[in-house]
C-alpha cells in the first residue's frame, strides 16, 4: 500500500474540508466527525451510488426511512437488549476502559500469535490477558477489573414528566425499520418473494474504543439491505450478495489484492452463514462490510414480540412460511474512509513538485467539474458556462492563482475535470478539459462538456 498514515489521511481530511474533529473549537468529542463542504458531496455520492446499484438497479426491491426512534420492545425482540455488549475491562491504574477482545487481537498480532478472538469466552480472554500480562495501552500497566459486559445502545427518554418517562434507546443498526416494515412494504409494493427492502440512515453506538478516524464511531451512517427468500434459496442468495458486494467496491475502484472475504469462525447460534468484505486500510486488514444468511430469526421474533404473523402466502404453491433473509450492510462513514485511503496519492511531477491527487471514482468525487478563466478578464464567460454547468452537476469556480496551484487545489480534492476558459473561448466557443489522473487535455466545444461530463462520471 503506498506510504499512507491515518495521522497523514486526516490531516489532509482537515485541511482541504473533507472532514473536520466534531465540536472542533471545544476541544472536540471522543469519536465524533463533521463532514465539511467537499466531505458531504463525496458522502451523499456514495449513498447516491449504493442506492443505484442496489435499489434502482436491483430487480425488487423498496427502500424505506424508518424512524431512528422506535418502539423499544423492538430492541427486546431483536436481543440487542440483552446480548448487543462488547467484552470490557477497565486499567485499576489509569482508569482506561478497553475491549478485552481488541487488546487481545492487538496483542496476538503483534507477538504473531495465531488465535481467533470471536470464539473466546469471557473465561479465555481474561486466562490469556493475565498469562501474556497484556497492559493497558495507556499506562503499560497490566492490572485489571474482571470482563463486563458493557451495551453499546444509547439510552435516553420519552414523555414530558417523571411518571411518564419511558426509556427508548437511539436505534443500534438500520435494520431493525426494514424488518418491522416487512408486512407493510410486501403488501403495499405486492412484492413477491424474493425481494429487498433497503434503507440508508443513521445508527447509534456508545462505542468507546479508539476510533482510527471515521472508522469506528459513535454516530454513524448504515447503508443495509435485506433480500426475503424461501430457505432452499437462501445460500444461493448468499453467495450472490457476496459476489454483488465485492463487485460494488472494484467498480468504484478498489483494487482486487486490497480486498479480501473473511468467513466467520463463530456464527450466531440463529445465522446459517456470515462473513465480512475486508480492506486494507492503513492500519491493516479491517471490515468494510457484512453479509450474512440471518435465516428467518430476525421475522420470527418480531412475529413472537409483535403478536403479529410475520408470513409470506406463496400465490403459486399456497405455502405460507416466514421468510429467510440475506443482510448485507455497509457502513456509509467505513466505506467513505475507504474511498478516502483508496484515492489518496501523492505524485513526483516533472519539474521536482510533488501533487497530492485524490483518484476517486468521477461518480463518487465532490465536484465533477472546476471552471478556471486564465485572465481576470475571462471571469464573465466563465461564470457563464459555471451557471449552466450548475444545472446539472456539482461544479466549482477558481478565479484566483496561478493555473498550476489552481490544478493542484482541485486534484487535492478530487475534481475529475478542470475546465479551462481562455480567449479562443471567446473566438471559437471552446474550452479545454484537463484530465485529473492523466493530466491530459482536450479542446471540446462549450455545448458539449456536459455530454462529456455525463459519460466521465457514469457509474
Ligand atoms: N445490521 C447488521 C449490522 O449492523 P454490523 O457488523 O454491526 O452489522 C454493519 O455493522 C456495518 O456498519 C459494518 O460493517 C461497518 O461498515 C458499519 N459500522 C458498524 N459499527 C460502526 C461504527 N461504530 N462506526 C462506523 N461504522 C460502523
Amino acid at each position: 500500500m503506498k506510504d499512507l498514515t491515518m495521522e497523514k489521511l486526516v490531516n489532509h481530511c482537515k485541511t482541504v474540508g473533507f472532514v473536520y474533529r466534531g465540536s472542533d473549537i471545544y476541544d472536540g468529542l471522543a469519536n465524533t466527525w463533521d463532514y465539511g463542504p467537499v466531505g458531504v458531496e463525496l458522502k451523499n455520492n456514495i449513498k447516491k451510488v449504493w442506492w443505484k446499484r442496489f435499489v434502482q438497479e436491483n430487480d425488487n426491491t423498496f427502500g424505506v426511512d424508518a424512524a431512528i426512534l422506535m418502539n423499544p420492545r423492538v430492541w427486546e425482540a431483536s436481543g440487542h437488549t440483552t446480548s448487543f455488549a462488547d467484552p470490557k475491562m477497565d486499567c485499576k491504574e489509569c482508569k482506561r476502559r478497553e475491549r478485552a477482545d481488541n487488546l487481545i487481537a492487538d496483542y496476538a498480532k503483534k507477538h504473531k500469535i495465531d488465535i481467533v478472538v470471536d470464539t473466546m469466552s469471557n473465561e479465555e480472554m481474561e486466562a490469556f490477558i493475565a498469562k501474556h500480562k497484556v497492559a493497558c495501552p495507556t499506562c503499560g500497566k497490566c492490572n485489571w477489573s474482571s470482563i463486563r459486559q458493557f451495551n453499546l445502545m444509547f439510552e435516553t427518554s420519552r414523555g414530558v414528566t417523571d411518571e411518564s418517562q419511558n426509556k427508548i434507546y437511539l436505534r443500534p443498526e438500520t435494520a431493525q425499520g426494514e424488518f418491522v416494515n416487512f408486512l407493510n412494504v410486501q403488501r403495499t409494493s405486492r412484492a413477491k418473494i424474493p425481494f429487498g427492502i433497503a434503507q440508508i440512515g443513521k445508527a447509534f453506538r456508545n462505542e468507546i474504543t479508539p476510533g482510527n478516524f471515521i472508522f469506528r464511531t459513535i454516530e454513524f451512517e448504515q447503508m443495509e439491505h435485506q433480500f426475503f427468500c424461501k430457505e432452499e434459496d437462501s445460500m444461493k442468495f448468499y453467495e450472490e450478495y457476496k459476489q454483488k458486494a465485492l463487485n460494488f467496491l472494484l467498480d468504484l475502484g478498489f483494487k482486487k489484492e486490497e480486498l479480501r472475504f473473511h468467513d466467520h469462525d463463530k456464527l450466531a447460534f440463529y445465522a446459517a452463514a456470515a462473513c465480512d468484505i475486508e480492506y486494507l486500510f492503513p492500519m491493516g486488514w479491517s471490515e468494510v462490510n457484512g453479509i450474512h444468511n440471518r435465516t428467518n430469526y430476525d421475522l420470527s421474533r418480531h412475529q413472537e414480540f409483535s403478536g403479529k404473523a410475520m408470513t409470506y402466502l406463496d400465490p403459486t404453491t399456497n405455502e405460507k412460511f416466514v421468510p429467510y433473509d440475506i443482510e448485507y450492510s455497509i457502513g456509509c462513514d467505513r466505506l467513505l474512509l475507504a474511498c478516502l485511503c483508496n484515492a489518496y496519492d501523492e505524485q513526483k511531477l516533472d519539474g521536482g513538485d510533488t501533487r497530492i491527487v485524490m483518484h476517486f471514482h468521477p461518480a463518487i468525487a465532490p465536484y465533477k467539474v472546476a471552471v478556471l478563466p486564465l485572465q481576470k478578464d475571462l471571469n464573465d464567460k466563465a461564470r457563464e458556462i459555471y451557471k449552466s454547468l450548475q444545472k446539472q452537476f456539482m461544479v466549482t469556480i477558481d478565479e484566483a492563482g496561478s493555473i498550476g496551484k489552481r490544478y493542484r487545489r482541485q486534484d487535492q480534492i478530487g475534481t475529475p475535470l478542470c475546465l479551462t476558459v481562455d480567449f479562443d473561448t471567446l473566438n471559437d466557443g471552446t474550452v479545454t478539459l484537463r484530465d485529473r489522473d492523466t493530466m491530459e487535455q482536450v479542446r471540446v466545444k462549450t455545448e458539449d462538456v456536459a455530454k462529456y461530463v455525463q459519460e466521465k462520471i457514469a457509474f
